[in-house]
């Protein structure tokens, strides 16, 4: 069985970030939301992923390299614009060569990895398998309509959703699907829909299993599910302190402290990780924070938050929370005199002050 992750798209809801950085390489918990789904591919058992690329595709190629990383090989397919989930599916067509496959949204994150989906996908050979879990937004995704055991139809962002059952960014298909996505046309917003694709499966009578999702599943698309990943992968993390903690600081809980990151006169509550060469000097950093290597925070509250590569935050009056900095960002207090508010922010930035 071969793998395919679709890692191209724009991040238009997590711009201004994706402006300068592909969206499936936004880190959570310190590691680029794309690097989890390889990871569940190959607990899977699978070796050989297609990585479908946009304009994004030297910084995805530069992270991912060939694979070897993971003992696993990578192929990358070129996608000309993001015309869709199932165009992506067509122009990887001569790499699955009539395999059967797993496709994985690249900014998807799923507790309990697929390891037992593929397992129940080579054993009962449905034509396709798909993931379903509730969601109260429903109007957001492709929404699947069941009787009983079976799929009855599935719309893609319906306004009067017919159930509150989500498609999950994740789905298994045995060579029939090309059949489907040649057929299909594009939709409203002028994508081919994987969902459309699978409706046709229904409808020519091939099998279509639904699984519904027991863990917590994440779309990492926008800032709020971004930190709830990021939330949710640090409740997972055992404490490694290898940087130096002073005497005057207190460390507790789950806590990653990587190596060359000095901490001083601070206080760390975990869950949390810090990244190598971060300093972190009278200040506190709060559960559920991630912040990246090379960092400082100094004299600053933060929790709740992740910080990226390079950042520098210093001498702020009150707590941060549910923020999420790009790299290589200053944010500082400003002289006393006059008393003002001093910025120099991207395009489609957001800032809130109290
Ligand atoms: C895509 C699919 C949708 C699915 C969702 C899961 O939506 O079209 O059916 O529910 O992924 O993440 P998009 O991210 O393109 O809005």
């Amino acid at each position: 069985m071969k793998g395919l992750i679709l890692s191209g798209g724009k991040g238009t809801r997590l711009r201004p970030l994706t402006f300068t950085q592909a969206k499936q390489l936004v880190p959570v918990a310190n590691k680029p939301v794309l690097f989890y789904g390889i990871e569940a591919l190959q607990e899977a058992g699978i070796e050989e992923i297609g990585i479908v690329v946009g304009d994004t595709k030297d910084e995805i190629k530069a992270a991912v390299g060939d694979g070897s990383q993971w003992g696993i090989k990578i192929t990358y397919i070129e996608q000309e614009a993001p015309l869709g989930l199932a165009h992506a599916v067509k122009i990887s067509e001569e790499f699955l060569d009539k395999e059967p496959f797993v496709m994985y949204l690249g900014d998807n994150i799923l507790k309990s990895g697929i390891k037992s989906l593929v397992d129940e996908f080579k054993e009962k050979k449905p034509n396709s398998l798909i993931l379903l879990t509730e969601v109260p937004n429903p109007q957001m995704f492709g929404v699947a309509e069941l009787d009983g055991e079976r799929v009855k139809r599935l719309v893609e962002k319906p306004k009067k959703p017919a159930s509150n059952l989500a498609l999950v960014g994740v789905y298994m298909f045995d060579s029939h699907i090309f059949e489907a996505v040649n057929a299909i046309k594009p939709s409203w917003r002028n994508e081919l829909e994987i969902t459309d694709a699978i409706q046709y499966l229904i409808e020519h009578g091939l099998v279509v299993h639904p699984h519904l999702v027991s863990g917590w599943w994440k779309d990492t698309g926008k800032l709020e599910d971004i930190l709830d990943a990021n939330r949710l992968i640090l409740e997972r993390i055992t404490r490694q302190v290898e940087g130096q903690v002073d005497e005057e600081s207190k460390v507790s809980g789950e806590v990653i402290i990587e190596k060359d990151v000095r901490v001083e006169n601070s206080i760390i509550r975990g869950p949390a990780i810090i990244g190598a060469k971060t300093e972190v000097i009278h200040a506190y950093v709060g559960p559920f924070t991630s912040i990246q290597k090379e960092c400082r925070i100094v004299r600053t509250e933060i929790e709740n938050s992740i910080v990226l590569q390079g950042s520098e935050i210093c001498d702020i009056g009150s707590r941060i929370d549910e923020s999420l900095i790009g790299r290589e960002t200053k944010i500082y207090k400003c002289p006393p005199k006059p008393s003002v508010y001093r910025f120099m922010v991207g395009d489609k930035s957001e800032i809130g002050i109290k």
